[in-house]
């Protein structure tokens, strides 16, 4: 109650509405009021984030408007550079990649937009939204005042920043604000050139109306190596702080104007391998309550999650990949579920707008019907060795000693590295790679029999055996590039050399992989007389999943279950799904948004990497209607400390 009435009066302190003329279409930071001015007249937000690249557009709209629904005055959402540029001068801004009308559909919907414009974003993205073309310079500094690296921002920015020009708040559109970089303050370059070159290309392409801002943690030497004059400073924190604390940290840095905490966390992120993370309800909104208690600007890191479609997922270090889910135990759920956190939080919102306005009433548009379509027959067609030639159409590149997938141009998934055994080994004998050196998991044959598993810091060596001149293959995956922290320049494949018994092996063949259009090309099929490898190999699986007719309003969400199964990556339809790793976990099912399903036969095509229970079990995937993504539900986590990594 006596927190209440504090929250009122600060509400009245920096929300009434004041007589001066309010002019037209402005926004910027009243330093004497702490507070914006929208218009002229004071103003703060309760934003959300949401990551357009995490959605598919099909559902961009109904996730806005529950997030509209509930309350929200803005989202805030960020750009993966790599994302829309994929390669060097190549630009994607159509379809999923339509960051335009996404803004655009924002506006109409009636929310302003905070916007996270890079060029790092950090987000759990691939390499935090760089392009790993980046690397192709091996010495590059990244995030840093580097010619090379500045060179490729100013182009990118060249064609990206004159797109939103028209959205800003003073052209008519709804971004109020533009965030420059991500907690660079945590970034071990504590480079002041970058950051003013980054202002003034911002500036030289946004005006010098739009509010720029920074975000750093809630420490002071984060404050410090993150911030410059002509970047707002701003901080985030989660559950469970020091509001006053946190929110002194960016007085130190701003001593005046608007506190705003830009990520205030409502879950948490998970990585392969440990626990689901959850964060409870009142946690968040007891927090919550008590910063907007303070006056502040919050903004929910995040409001709904979504997938990490295909390859588009991040890693922490030491080497920690995250899963395709990005559910982060947020308000709405990845497949945009309403929850009981949404309507506490809604509820909160409710109560400090009270009086001053309203927030919108009427039905929130309901959670979308999921479909428990069953178990569908999977028939397993030709490993990766097999169909070499459709998977790797541009040929193979020789080298003495191995080549990064960088080196090679190949940035996302799979390249397969290929030599012969120097000398008969009949005899177990010890194939090894160094610390780092595998990027990021190596699936070994013989002649094509499995042999065994690298993996990046966890195995380093494994025991073979083979007669002089058998062929060895290495198919190395990219488990996504590390997105936070100094080792972000994350090249991928054989980083180091291969040795056998000591030995240094040599003169590879590399076959860069295009796994995603031979799929989508339907290019993979059952060769007869082949069977050089057993289950254990990595194969491709395919089958179809026929919509039961007769139901009314079918097809419909589901999720796909991997039961028997170990790692690999799933396509429908040819579109890439992204990877199941029930064998590590925590996630179990993968979510399938309906808009990639057809009446029709839809085709399933599952490349298993370690083992299907196709030889011993049955050879099924299950679609189900509700998500598992924890796979022990007894090990749950309550309190941690939540460390500033978006
Ligand atoms: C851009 O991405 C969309 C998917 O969002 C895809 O359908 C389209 O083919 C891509 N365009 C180009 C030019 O690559
Ligand atoms: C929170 O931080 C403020 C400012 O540093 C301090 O005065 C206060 O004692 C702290 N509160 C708690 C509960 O630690
Ligand atoms: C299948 O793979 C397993 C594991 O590598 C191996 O032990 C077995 O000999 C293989 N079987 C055939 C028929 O290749
Ligand atoms: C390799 O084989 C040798 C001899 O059988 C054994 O001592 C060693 O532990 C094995 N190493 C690994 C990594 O499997
Ligand atoms: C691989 O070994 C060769 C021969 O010893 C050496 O010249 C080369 O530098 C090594 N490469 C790496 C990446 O260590
Ligand atoms: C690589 O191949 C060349 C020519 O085929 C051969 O002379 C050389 O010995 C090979 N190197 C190794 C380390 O096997
Ligand atoms: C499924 O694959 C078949 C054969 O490649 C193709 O003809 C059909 O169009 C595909 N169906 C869908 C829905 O993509």
């Amino acid at each position: 109650m006596t927190r209440y009435f504090g929250v009122l009066l600060v509400l009245f302190a920096c929300g009434q509405i004041d007589s001066l003329e309010a002019p037209a279409r402005t926004f910027a930071i009243d330093y004497e009021h702490n507070c914006f001015r929208k218009d002229g007249m004071q103003f703060r937000y309760i934003s959300g984030s949401i990551h357009y690249s995490r959605i598919p557009r099909f559902y961009w709209k109904d996730r806005l408007v529950k997030m509209k629904m509930a309350g929200l005055d803005a989202i805030y959402t960020y750009v993966p550079w790599n994302f829309h540029e994929q390669k060097p001068g190549v630009y994607n801004f159509s379809g999923d990649h339509d960051i335009v009308s996404f803004l655009q559909l924002a506006n109409e919907i009636g929310l302003l937009v905070i916007l996270r414009a890079g060029p790092y974003i950090c987000a759990e993205w691939d390499m935090g939204g760089l392009p790993a073309w980046l690397l192709a310079k091996k010495s590059i500094v990244l995030r840093s005042s580097d010619p090379d690296y500045l060179q490729a921002v100013d182009s990118w920015m060249g064609v990206f920043l004159p797109k939103i020009k028209p959205l800003l708040y003073q052209n008519g559109g709804p971004i109020i604000t533009v965030q420059v970089e991500n907690e660079f303050g945590s970034y071990y370059t504590c480079d002041y050139n970058y950051l003013r070159h980054l202002l003034k290309l911002f500036r030289y392409y946004l005006g010098n109306d739009v509010v720029l801002f920074t975000t750093d943690g809630s420490g002071l030497p984060y404050v410090k190596c993150g911030s410059i004059q002509g970047l707002y400073t701003t901080v985030d924190f989660g559950p469970g702080t020091n509001v006053t604390a946190a929110f002194l940290v960016q007085r130190y840095s701003e001593p005046k104007g608007p506190l705003i905490n830009s990520e205030f966390y409502t879950g948490w992120l998970d990585h392969w391998g440990s626990p689901h993370s959850v964060v409870s309800t009142d946690r968040v909104v007891n927090t919550l309550t008590e910063i907007l208690a303070h006056g502040a600007n919050v903004n929910m890191y995040m409001f709904i999650g979504g997938t990490n479609f295909g390859y588009w997922n991040g890693a922490n270090t030491p080497y920690a990949p995250q899963p395709t889910s990005y559910d982060y135990d947020a308000p709405l759920s990845e497949a945009g579920d309403l929850t009981d956190k949404y309507f506490a939080i809604r509820d909160v919102i409710k109560k400090i707008y009270f009086q001053y306005k309203q927030i919108p009433e009427g039905p929130v548009p309901p959670t979308t019907p999921k479909f428990a379509y069953g178990e569908i027959n999977l028939e397993k067609v030709n490993s990766v060795l097999e169909a070499l030639d459709v998977l790797a159409p541009y040929g193979s590149i020789k080298s003495a000693y191995p080549l990064t997938f960088d080196e090679i141009k190949q940035y996302f998934g799979f390249v397969l590295y290929r030599t012969k055994l120097p000398e008969t080994y009949s005899d177990p004998a010890l194939l090894t790679t160094f610390i780092n050196g595998i990027r990021d998991r190596a699936y070994v044959a013989v002649n094509g029999v499995t042999q065994g598993i690298l993996e990046r810091d966890k195995v380093m060596s494994i025991n073979i055996t083979g007669i002089e001149g058998s062929q060895l293959d290495l198919l190395v995956e990219s488990m996504g590039r590390v997105n936070f922290g100094r080792f972000n320049n994350d090249f991928k494949g054989l980083l180091t050399n291969v040795t056998i018994k000591g030995r240094t092996l040599a003169n590879w063949t590399m076959y860069p992989l295009d796994i995603d259009t031979a799929v989508i090309n339907g290019l993979l099929s059952k060769t007869s007389g082949l069977n050089t490898c057993n289950f254990t190999a990595p194969t491709f699986y395919k089958g179809e999943l026929i919509i039961p007719s007769g139901i009314p309003d079918l097809p419909q969400d589901t999720f796909i279950k991997f039961t028997g199964w170990a790692k690999g990556q799933i396509w429908i339809n040819g579109f890439n799904l992204g990877r199941y790793w029930p064998a590590r976990g925590p996630q179990v099912t993968l979510y399938v948004p309906v808009h990639i399903l057809t009446t029709q036969a839809n085709n399933i095509t599952v490349l298993e990497l370690e083992g299907s229970p196709c030889d011993t079990g049955k050879c099924v995937v299950e679609f189900v209607d509700k998500p598992i993504l924890n796979k022990n539900p007894g090990r749950f986590v309550e309190e941690f400390t939540f460390d500033n990594r978006e």
